[in-house]
């Protein structure tokens, strides 16, 4: 109905869980509009854990930290609004242009939801980044909640690593990193002594190159879905990871339209549950994660 919102009438009862959609961000069941955050209380008659507040259309990073979205913040924490720290349910409110009533609606937490509103935790794009997959990765890493506190010590081995945003994320959070990719990596990344490049072609990569297992297989090769996941499914076998996060890219409107199949096929290999969402760093592409702690 606006940029960056779409919602959905429906004419029985609400399905609950709601139907996943890996083009979406967020989803939600919509509690109604406010001109205020004063009213929000009024549209919530079940108790929640927390307010999510974020914009309809994410402004860009690199920003920094949104004026408006501060005001409200402190606006809602002065409310008094039925919290309870054991509620599924997380409120959203949504913000739109100066002027459109807020948008308020409630998720439930936990996967396949992100734990940030609007799936945006607060980053800036470091100017030292060498490419914009560093938010990528942030972004997914935030999603499985994923901190140096878990990540510290642990492997990771990323197919489609040049130039090396993505790759830098992970050694930031004190990990190993093996890169995959024929092209050039950054010297930052070449110089780093927990970074390994092998400069050659992920269906090239075997046992030999590699060590016996890794804890995160990270995908982002600009390559067909179909290509990709063969790749990621043969490594994938051999490596045995914990978690998994894979961009699989958009490239055609056919792509868009198989992606459900795509997803499908990937959930037959998977090492846990499959989530997949359109972070905000995302562009023709969607993000898929896997954590074997949802076991
Ligand atoms: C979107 S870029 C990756 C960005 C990177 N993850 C980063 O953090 O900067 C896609 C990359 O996929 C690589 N690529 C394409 N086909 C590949 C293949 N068969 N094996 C390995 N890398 C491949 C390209 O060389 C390109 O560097």
């Amino acid at each position: 109905m606006r940029p960056g919102l779409l919602t959905f009438k429906v004419h029985r009862p609400l399905e609950i869980p709601l139907p996943e959609s890996c083009l979406a961000t967020v989803i939600g069941e919509s509690l109604g509009r406010c001109d205020t955050v004063a009213t929000l209380a009024s549209l919530l008659t079940e108790p929640i854990s927390a307010v999510h507040i974020f914009r309809r259309e994410a402004l860009p990073p690199e920003q920094g930290p949104d004026p408006v979205l501060e005001e409200l913040r402190s606006a809602v924490c002065a409310l008094r609004l039925p919290m309870d720290s054991q509620s599924p349910w997380i409120a959203d409110v949504i913000v739109g242009e100066h002027g459109e009533p807020l948008m308020v609606g409630r998720h439930r937490k936990g996967l396949p939801a992100h734990p940030c509103p609007g799936a945006l935790p607060e980053l800036t794009l470091p100017a030292h980044a060498p490419s914009r997959a560093w938010l990528k990765m942030r972004q997914s890493l935030a999603w499985l909640e994923l901190g140096e506190a878990e990540l510290k010590g642990r492997s990771a081995l990323e197919l489609g690593s040049a130039p090396g945003g993505a790759s830098l994320a992970l050694l930031e959070m004190g990990m190993q990193v093996i890169g995959v990719d024929s092209a050039a990596m950054h010297p930052q990344l070449l110089s780093h002594p927990q970074f390994t490049h092998l400069r050659q072609s992920a269906g090239a990569v075997g046992p030999k190159d590699l060590p016996m297992r890794v804890d995160l297989l990270c995908c982002d090769m600009n390559l067909h879905p179909g290509v990709s996941l063969r790749y990621c499914r043969k490594l994938c076998r051999l490596l045995q990871p914990r978690w998994i996060i894979f961009t699989l890219k958009i490239n055609d409107d056919a792509v868009a339209s198989e992606m459900e199949d795509w997803l499908d096929s990937l959930r037959s290999w998977a090492p846990s549950e499959v989530h997949a969402r359109t972070l905000p760093a995302n562009r023709r592409e969607i993000t898929v994660v896997s954590s074997m702690a949802d076991l």
